[in-house]
């Protein structure tokens, strides 16, 4: 596990951008897992000019919340704004159409299972992005949340109650299997769940999710780290 600190969210944008232009670098085809919310917004802007060949390249979402695809809340709609309708990129999105949050993530699991490249014998997700909530959930596996448990599918469905929502989210067997995870984590308000889970070891999503056999990173600024004792 690595812990990297930069001085603040554009430094911590700049570095992810670059961690995702090194891992797009790999043998075609290649994916990569985009976080939601709002901290990797500023790392997209920059993929915008970033030297990425996206030919051959599978953007898909650790996470999405039960909306339109043209909703302000949706994760897909986030990175086509940010970067995908701009790169061109193919991003693969849970198909709202479908019309049942549970019908729709088990068609997204067969959509994503065709995604993945075979390298080593493994067919698994490459660089898989995540997000922290204050609460340490991660993607939309929240504490305490039924879907924390699901261990037979890959991606999962279902009422979200610290967010009143539905959410569709890749599930821990999935995120386990990826080959490198990598936290985007800032903002002062994150500094005390950080510790917790990085020198507490706290069993919160987030950690739980960085305690697979997946490459972790943390790429955290200086608000967020502030209240570790080393790095
Ligand atoms: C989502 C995300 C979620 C997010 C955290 C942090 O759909 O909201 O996937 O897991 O990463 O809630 O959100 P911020 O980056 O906005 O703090």
């Amino acid at each position: 596990m690595e812990i990297i600190v930069r001085a603040d969210p554009d430094a911590v944008a700049v570095a992810a951008a670059e961690r995702i232009a090194a891992a797009l670098s790999a043998p075609r085809p290649v994916t990569l897992g985009l976080a939601g919310g709002g901290t990797p917004a500023a790392t997209y802007r920059l993929l915008v000019d970033a030297p990425i060949d996206w030919h051959g390249v599978t953007l898909w979402l650790g996470d999405e919340r039960w909306v339109p695809p043209d909703s302000p809340e949706s994760n897909a709609r986030m990175a086509r704004e940010t970067f995908v309708d701009a790169v061109g990129a193919t991003l693969l999105a849970p198909d709202h159409a479908i019309g049942d949050p549970e019908r729709a993530a088990a068609a997204y699991a067969a959509g994503l299972a065709q995604a993945w490249a075979e390298r080593d014998g493994l067919r698994a997700p490459d660089l898989v992005l995540l997000g922290m909530g204050d609460d340490g959930h991660t993607a939309s596996l929240f504490p305490s949340d039924p879907m924390l448990e699901v261990s037979d599918r890959s991606y999962a469905a279902g009422f979200v109650a610290a967010k009143r929502a539905w959410r569709l989210t890749a599930t821990m067997p999935l995120l386990h299997s990826a080959r490198e995870l990598v936290f985007l984590v800032t903002g002062e308000a994150k500094a005390g769940v950080l510790t917790r889970i990085l020198e507490g070891g706290e069993p919160l999503p987030a950690q739980l999710v960085a305690a697979g056999a997946s490459h972790v990173t943390w790429l955290v600024d200086a608000g967020a780290a502030s209240e570790l004792s080393r790095w």
